[in-house]
C-alpha cells in the first residue's frame, strides 16, 4: 500500500517556544507514529536566509530545532528527517519551478505584499529591502514540496496561499510536461491549538511574548511567572475564559485536569498558586525531552549524524524524480 505523504518545514530562524510546541511539533511528532502515512520533516535552512542574515543565528537555530525534534521522540526509523541544504534537488528543482511560475503569481504572495505594502505607507520605494530571495519564497517551497510528491501539507493559516501556489506550479508543469507532480493539499488542523504567549496575544517570536521549550527549570518557572493576569486578590473568582494562564493550562492538561482548573479560578484560586500548578504541569510533560535535548546540545555529532542520514533517505526519493524532471524539460545525456 502506499502510504500518505505528509511534509512540514521548519524555517531555522529562532529558538522552539511552547507555541511552536503545541501548535506544530507535537501533533507532527503524533503523526510520525502513523503507519499509514510517511512524514517529511525538514529545516528550511535555505528559507531563513529570506529574513535572516546573521549565519550565527541560523546554525544555532539549525542545531536547536534539530536536537528538538529529536529529543521530543520523532521516529526518524520510519520517516525522513533532513536539512533543505542538503538535498541539492531542492535548489535545482525550484529553478526549474520558477520558469514555470508566473510571475503575476508571485505578486500576489502576502509575504511579498506585505513588504510593499510597508514601503507604500512610509513612502519609500515600493522594492525597498525586497530581496528576489523573498520575492521567490513561494517557489523554493513549491520545490520542498513538490520534490517529495507531499499530498498533504500540515501548515498554519499564515501558509495556506504557499501550498495552493506549489498546487498552482504542479498543475501548471503537469499540464505542459506530463504527470510529474501530485498535486499537495495544506491541512490546517483547527483541533491543534493556537498557545498564547505571556500578554494575552499569540505566542509568537514577533510579538516577543514567547516561552522558550526547553529553558532551565527555574527560568521555566520564572516565565511563567511573567504571565500577564489582573489584580484580583486571593479568594475573589476569576474568569478562566479571559485569562492566559487557564489557556496556556488547557493546552497541556487532559479534559479532566482542565475542568479541576476551571473550578479552581471560580473559587479563586490565588495567580501565585495557579502559576506555580502550571509549571508543575508543563514541566511534567516536558522534562524528560529536557535532558535528552541538553544532552544532544553536548553532542551536536549525533545530531549531525542524524541529519545525514535522512538526507540520504531523502535524496533516495529526489534524486529518482529529478532525473524524471531533466527528462521532461530536455535536459539530459545526448
Ligand atoms: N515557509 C514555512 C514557514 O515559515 C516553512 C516551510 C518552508 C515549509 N518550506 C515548507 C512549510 C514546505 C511546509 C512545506 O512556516
Amino acid at each position: 500500500m502506499n502510504k500518505l505523504r505528509v511534509l512540514t518545514g521548519i524555517t531555522t530562524t529562532g529558538t522552539p517556544h511552547l507555541g511552536n510546541y503545541v501548535g506544530a511539533i507535537k501533533p507532527a511528532i503524533a503523526a510520525s507514529q502513523d503507519e499509514n502515512k510517511l512524514g517529511f520533516y525538514f529545516l528550511a535552512d535555505l528559507h531563513a536566509l529570506i529574513k535572516c542574515h546573521e549565519p550565527e543565528k541560523v546554525h544555532q537555530s539549525t542545531k536547536e530545532i534539530a536536537a528538538t525534534w529529536l529529543a521530543l521522540g520523532l521516529n526518524t526509523e520510519d520517516n525522513v528527517f533532513y536539512r533543505q541544504s542538503d538535498v541539492p534537488e531542492i535548489s535545482e528543482l525550484s529553478w526549474i519551478l520558477s520558469c514555470m511560475a508566473a510571475k503575476g503569481l508571485m505578486n500576489r504572495a502576502h509575504a511579498y505584499k506585505a513588504a510593499v505594502d510597508k514601503n507604500l505607507e512610509e513612502g519609500e520605494d515600493p522594492d525597498k529591502a525586497v530581496t528576489m530571495g523573498l520575492y521567490s519564497y513561494p517557489v523554493l517551497m513549491a520545490a520542498d514540496i513538490l520534490m517529495f510528491n507531499a499530498q498533504h501539507v500540515p501548515v498554519g493559516k499564515d501558509q495556506i496561499q504557499h501550498v495552493e501556489m506549489a498546487r498552482d506550479i504542479a498543475a501548471r508543469f503537469n499540464h505542459h510536461f506530463g504527470e510529474t507532480f501530485a498535486l499537495p493539499e495544506a491541512i490546517v488542523d483547527s483541533q491543534v491549538e493556537t498557545l498564547v504567549g505571556l500578554d494575552g496575544r499569540k505566542m509568537s517570536k514577533s510579538y516577543n511574548n514567547t516561552i522558550p521549550l526547553f529553558l532551565p527549570e527555574k527560568q521555566l518557572r520564572k516565565h511563567i511567572n511573567k504571565i500577564l493576569t489582573n489584580l484580583l486578590e486571593p479568594g475573589e473568582p476569576k474568569d478562566p475564559d479571559s485569562s492566559a494562564v487557564f489557556q496556556i493550562w488547557q493546552a497541556f492538561a487532559d479534559e479532566e485536569k482542565t475542568a479541576w482548573m476551571r473550578q479552581q479560578f471560580v473559587e479563586g484560586i490565588a495567580w501565585g498558586e495557579a502559576k506555580k500548578q502550571l509549571f508543575e504541569l508543563i514541566n511534567a510533560e516536558i522534562k524528560d525531552a529536557r535532558e535528552r535535548y541538553n544532552a544532544l546540545m553536548e553532542e551536536p555529532g549525533i545530531i549531525e549524524n542524524a541529519l545525514q542520514q535522512g538526507a540520504e533517505k531523502a535524496r533516495a526519493h529526489s534524486a529518482e524524480l529529478m532525473g524524471r524532471i531533466r527528462r521532461s524539460v530536455g535536459i539530459y545525456p545526448l
